[in-house]
């Protein structure tokens, strides 16, 4: 459902948010091991290659099939580069969007999400594009947000645009600026998804928020460009984002792993494990953390770095570079990335 993550420890570091222009990486990657300390704080409900452990089914309620169309909101202030980094994230997931990106892309990465059905054989659909965009600039619902509150949001989105009522393939991407505090942002979560209700919203659609850690706690949501204070000490870093901007590179990875779990459970009743549809167990909770081969124990796993030591692990649109978390796959039983090296 969530990032869950179970860190107790604040640790405030101030990041700058660099807003590069794009950027490509042209030197030759090389795979690495980054070497981060063990997350054994984090509670990451991480099952790879205990496939056994791993209840994952389906419970008869649709997934997104059809196009999907993501109409984005941003709340509070956003810089235009920021929006790019986070729209060519989008866009890169689509190959009708752009020229093929080399492998591992994006596309290739959300082909995991695409093998997952609903009950009359339809397959996740392999398009994504965006279909609005609504920017809340002056927080029209103030500067903290609750879980309630969020989808006020979207009403207000939704009145003033006005985006379409997209059922079956519309979702609403919330995204909320640095100096947005949410309702158990950081201390559980660092996005959720959810679907609007009528009495809100007017109708039911699935929606995902996502926020911006940079300032507020970047060592537990843009893991692992930030790393834990106590971890800091004597011990190895953070690894270098591949955008040069910790609270979005974080996001992008968070991001995906909403969008997996909107895609697969849109109304909560489709792919998940557990019993409890309450506190669902999806596809992205099951690789949270894993970004390569040999992950697990606290470890990323297998990812690239360029000759100036920006990590990343999937190349998108307009030479971008990406890193993004693991999604399970209902094939192989297991967490699976484009980047795997066999
Ligand atoms: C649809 O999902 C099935 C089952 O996971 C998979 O075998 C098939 O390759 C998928 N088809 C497409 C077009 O992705």
């Amino acid at each position: 459902m969530s990032l869950i993550l179970l860190l107790s420890f604040f640790f405030f570091t101030q990041y700058g948010t660099a807003s590069p222009a794009v950027q490509t990486l042209n030197i030759k990657p090389q795979y690495f091991n980054p070497k981060l300390p063990p997350r054994t704080l984090s509670s990451s409900k991480k099952f790879e290659g205990s496939s056994d452990l791993v209840d994952l089914r389906y419970h008869m309620g649709p997934v997104l099939s059809s196009p999907i169309n993501i109409y984005l909101i941003w709340y509070g202030k956003w810089t235009l580069s920021q929006q790019l980094l986070i729209k060519d994230f989008l866009l890169s997931i689509s190959t009708a969007n752009h020229r093929a990106a080399p492998s591992p892309s994006v596309a290739e990465w959300w082909r995991t999400v695409s093998l997952y059905t609903d009950q009359t054989g339809a397959n996740i659909s392999r398009s994504i594009l965006i279909a609005g965009e609504y920017s809340d600039r002056r927080y029209s619902h103030g500067t903290h947000l609750t879980r309630l509150t969020i989808q006020d949001v979207i009403a207000t989105a939704v009145q003033s645009k006005p985006f379409p009522v997209d059922h079956g393939n519309g979702i609403y991407l919330i995204l909320t600026s640095v100096d947005v505090t949410v309702q158990d942002f950081c201390r559980a979560v660092c996005g959720f998804h959810y679907f609007t209700f009528p009495s809100k919203v007017g109708y039911t659609l699935p929606y995902a928020w996502v926020g911006n850690s940079g300032k507020q706690c970047p060592e537990v949501c843009a893991y692992p460009f930030a790393v834990p204070g106590y971890m800091g000490g004597g011990g190895p870093g953070a690894l270098t984002p591949p955008n040069a901007d910790v609270g979005v590179d974080g996001m992008i990875s968070v991001i995906g792993h909403e969008l997996a779990e909107v895609a697969s459970n849109p109304l909560v009743n489709a792919w998940y494990a557990g019993e409890d549809p309450s506190a669902p167990t999806e596809i992205g909770d099951l690789c949270e953390g894993l970004y390569g081969s040999g992950g697990g124990g606290g470890y990323i796993g297998l990812v690239m770095s360029d000759g100036v030591g920006r990590t990343y692990n999937l190349n998108g649109r307009r030479g971008r570079k990406f890193l993004v978390q693991w999604i399970w796959s209902p094939v192989l039983k297991a967490c699976a990335g484009p980047n795997a090296s066999d």
